[in-house]
């Protein structure tokens, strides 16, 4: 049995907006901090994108910094608020790496089970994307090895949350690309995403997405109908506490934990036999 950390949706910034770069960083850390007094310490860390805010050099350079407070690996995915050549100045291999495209887009492997990150990044614009290159990249990795347990770690959720100013368009193009390749391949028990600042579940492509929490500011459950040409004031976005998830990988499966951040008081601790005679 071996666990790994995520995290996703950081959102480092180095913007003039004080508030919001020492918001994020203080949350980064308070993640890091819990995921450090795990036990057992987990084998790595994934990070499954929006690692900063605008996609600069001197932000990867901040989140870099950070990430100096955990003495684990960590591998890196993009998200729609990264910029792939910025990344890959700051982070180089193994922490993060592309396929022969260019795309962040790699495997690492851990036992008998295996971990590939893909890339959803469509420069320039907030929704996923999937393309063929993308798609027969992994169709191939996949094809590789097919009786080991993997996880496909991503940052656009391939499903509905629900809250309809977030969710992609049913039936996007680059979703039925990823889902006809999952399909095929059912040593997939599990893919996991970020993207939405929230947690919650769905079935897709006989298999099942897991959506993080964010370790930086988190999504708004309003599930009331919104008109998404006419601003109506609604919060969208709050500060409930940062989040992170717990993967567990043991007897060739994955169960996966919805964390919260922080130190919390404790509220009882095990000093009886629990199995009494
Ligand atoms: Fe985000
Ligand atoms: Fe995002």
């Amino acid at each position: 049995m071996f666990t790994i950390a995520q995290i996703t949706d950081l959102h480092i910034t180095t913007s003039d907006d004080a508030s919001n770069q020492i918001r994020n960083a203080d949350r980064l850390r308070q993640v890091l901090a819990s995921i450090n007094a795990l036990r057992p310490r987990p084998v790595a860390i994934i990070a499954t994108g929006d690692l900063v805010d605008r996609g600069r050099a001197e932000e990867y350079e901040a989140l870099k910094a950070i990430l100096t407070a955990i003495d684990l690996p960590i591998y890196l995915g993009v998200g729609n608020h990264d910029n792939r050549l910025a990344a890959l100045s700051e982070f180089s291999a193994p922490n993060i790496e592309t396929d022969p495209n260019g795309f962040i887009q790699y495997v690492r492997e851990f036992d008998n089970y295996r971990l590939i990150m893909c890339d959803t990044l469509d420069a320039g614009r907030e929704t996923g994307a999937f393309c063929e290159h993308r798609a027969e990249w992994l169709h191939k990795t996949l094809t590789d090895r097919p009786a080991t347990p993997t996880l496909i770690a991503l940052h656009h959720p391939p499903i509905m949350s629900g809250i309809r100013w977030m969710d992609p368009a049913p039936r996007a193009e680059w979703i039925d690309r990823l889902e006809q390749v999952i399909s095929q391949h059912s040593q997939v028990c599990a893919i996991t995403s970020g993207h939405l600042h929230r947690a919650f579940v769905r079935r897709f492509a006989n298999s099942l997405v897991t959506v993080s929490p964010a370790t930086s500011i988190q999504l708004t459950l309003d599930l009331t109908p919104v008109d998404l040409r006419v601003p109506d004031g609604r919060e969208i976005l709050n500060e409930e506490p940062p989040g992170f998830m717990v993967h567990i990988f043991d007897a060739g499966e994955i169960t996966s934990h919805f964390c919260v951040g922080g130190p919390w008081a404790s509220a009882a601790h095990y000093a009886h036999p629990f199995i009494k005679s």
